[in-house]
């Protein structure tokens, strides 16, 4: 017999929520060095274990994966960013998204004479939070406001850095560590803009230098990658200071050659999250006058080796 509408209605309402079904989004690879742009995924709704498994999967084989067009509050932002591991609190903790520690404002705007982010981040290629024991496995950053021009993000393939990198250079490297500092530019910085805080001492004290091999291996693709930048390397270990400097100047010409890098011009809305494993990256300035506004995370990876 068949049931009356009031009778479906009521089963309706009492149904289980509905399972989260695979969505059905595109990966296109980008043509260069590395990156994939990721189309038709909404990270507003819930991802499905496969969905999650195809972006691992994508961010490992391309280093960096483009989601465009992500309507997402930074909840959602922390919550997908938190799938791939903990989180790590920049120690400038006044840029911190308020009521988001784990977000980094990063941004030239500056409202009633207050900076809203961090203006210069990424003014010198780097791996994000290198000068920890424990450095950024990857980072997700989140259009916000985007300049007419400018703005562009450059990013540099350190596994082919290495797998280039002339013979001279690969043995003049092989089995060596380089120190790691958060203070190396830092200086510099505070001189060059007025976006640099004086730090307290319990911030000095959570940012204490740190050594790593100067050619790391990816923990999960298992690929060798250069792992020094010149935003935190200050030198090599065991050599001479005038030595270390020329070789690392050497390793940085070659980690940027044209040939390794790609550029990634923002649309509105986009969301980068790049593998800091894998790549380092260089903000490519903003015309003072004109507003930019991202929000960072950053996920916490393993003891590089
Ligand atoms: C960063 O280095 O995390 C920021 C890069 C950018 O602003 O383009």
């Amino acid at each position: 017999m068949p049931q009356s509408n009031a009778l479906l209605r009521d089963v309706d309402a009492h149904a289980e929520p509905q399972a989260a079904q695979p969505q059905a989004f595109e990966l296109r690879p980008l043509p260069g060095p590395l990156g994939a742009e990721l189309i038709g995924l909404d990270l507003s709704r819930e991802l499905t274990r496969e969905d999650f498994a195809r972006i691992h999967q994508a961010h490992l084989d391309h280093h960096l994966l483009v989601f465009r067009d992500q309507r997402i509050t930074p909840r959602q932002h922390i919550d997908f960013s938190r799938r791939f591991g903990p989180l790590m609190i920049h120690v400038l903790h006044q840029f911190h998204l308020p009521g988001h520690p784990e977000i980094l404002t990063v941004s030239n705007i500056v409202e009633n004479g207050k900076p809203v982010g961090l203006g210069d981040a990424g003014k010198y290629w780097h791996s994000d939070i290198s000068y920890k024991a424990l450095p950024s496995l990857g980072s997700l950053l989140h259009a916000q406001e985007l300049p007419s021009e400018g703005g562009d993000t450059l990013f540099a393939n350190m596994h082919l850095a290495y797998d280039t990198l002339p013979e001279a250079l690969r043995n003049a490297v092989e089995g060596r560590r380089a120190v790691h500092s958060y203070l190396a530019k830092y200086g510099q910085l505070q001189k060059e803009g007025n976006w640099r805080p004086n730090l307290s001492a319990q911030q000095v004290a959570q940012v204490q230098e740190v050594s790593h091999p100067v050619v790391r291996t990816h923990p999960e693709n298992g690929r060798r990658a250069l792992f020094v930048s010149e935003g935190f390397t200050t030198r090599i270990e065991g050599l001479p200071q005038d030595e270390s400097d020329a070789l690392l100047a050497e390793l940085y010409a070659h980690s940027v050659r044209p040939e390794h890098v790609y550029r990634h011009h923002w649309r509105e809305h986009d969301l980068v999250f790049w593998d800091n494993r894998s790549l380092i990256h260089l903000a490519g300035g903003t015309p003072d006058h004109l507003r930019r506004k991202l929000y960072r995370t950053t996920i916490e990876g393993d003891a590089p080796f």
